[in-house]
């Protein structure tokens, strides 16, 4: 879906799906090199880092694994909480792995601080996060990714895997919402 699809239910772009491709370019050369020698477990956390995990791997012109984690930082709301919940675990055992974990978005960093903490209890040679969006004025927790696609401003975004109440994850780029949209019932 393109945003000419939903026009009156979006503000403005805020990432173009070129801008997006661009950049994981950029950014699998980077890991390309970081990571060479070193066998490379790319960690999704669905659901919304489906999109991303699907081009930056494509991206990579190396051999990889991937698996993914669901954890729910809570309910359809447009702010997180802070409670993190695992609804889905790895399947593969990270010891002595190098993991980087795939986000979508590090807003309050509340998900990706835990999320970085549990796995490296699991004795993994090392854990690092990409995340593809960063806002560094909603941030609560110090959080260091490695490697981060755009900073973006302090506002509810969706498209490219990431939703409202399940919804518009398969927008290509990324946009902000027309207010109308929460304030309506489905
Ligand atoms: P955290 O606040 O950094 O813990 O982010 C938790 C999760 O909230 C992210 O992984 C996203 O799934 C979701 N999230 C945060 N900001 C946005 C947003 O602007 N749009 C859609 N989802 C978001
Ligand atoms: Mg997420």
């Amino acid at each position: 879906m393109k945003i000419q699809d939903i026009q009156n239910e979006v503000v403005r772009e805020v990432v173009s799906e070129q801008d997006i491709d661009n950049k994981l370019g950029e950014i699998a050369k980077l890991i390309e090199k970081d990571y060479e020698g070193k066998d490379l477990l790319l960690v999704g956390v669905l659901k919304g880092a489906v999109m991303c995990m699907a081009d930056l791997s494509r991206h990579l012109s190396r051999h990889l694994e991937m698996d993914w984690m669901a954890v729910s930082t809570y309910g359809h709301g447009t702010t997180s909480t802070g409670v993190v919940r695992i609804l889905k675990d790895l399947d593969t055992d990270i010891e002595n792995r190098h993991v980087l974990i795939v986000e979508d978005i590090l807003d309050s960093g509340l998900t990706l601080s835990w999320l970085k903490n549990n796995l490296s209890t699991r004795g993994p040679a090392s854990v690092e996060i990409f995340t593809l969006l960063r806002k560094p004025d909603a941030l609560k927790i110090h959080v260091e990714p490695k490697y981060v696609g755009f900073d973006i401003p302090n506002e509810f975004v969706i498209g490219y895997g990431l939703d409202y109440a399940e919804k518009y994850r398969n927008l290509r780029s990324i946009a902000t919402l027309h207010p109308d949209v929460y304030t309506q019932k489905s």
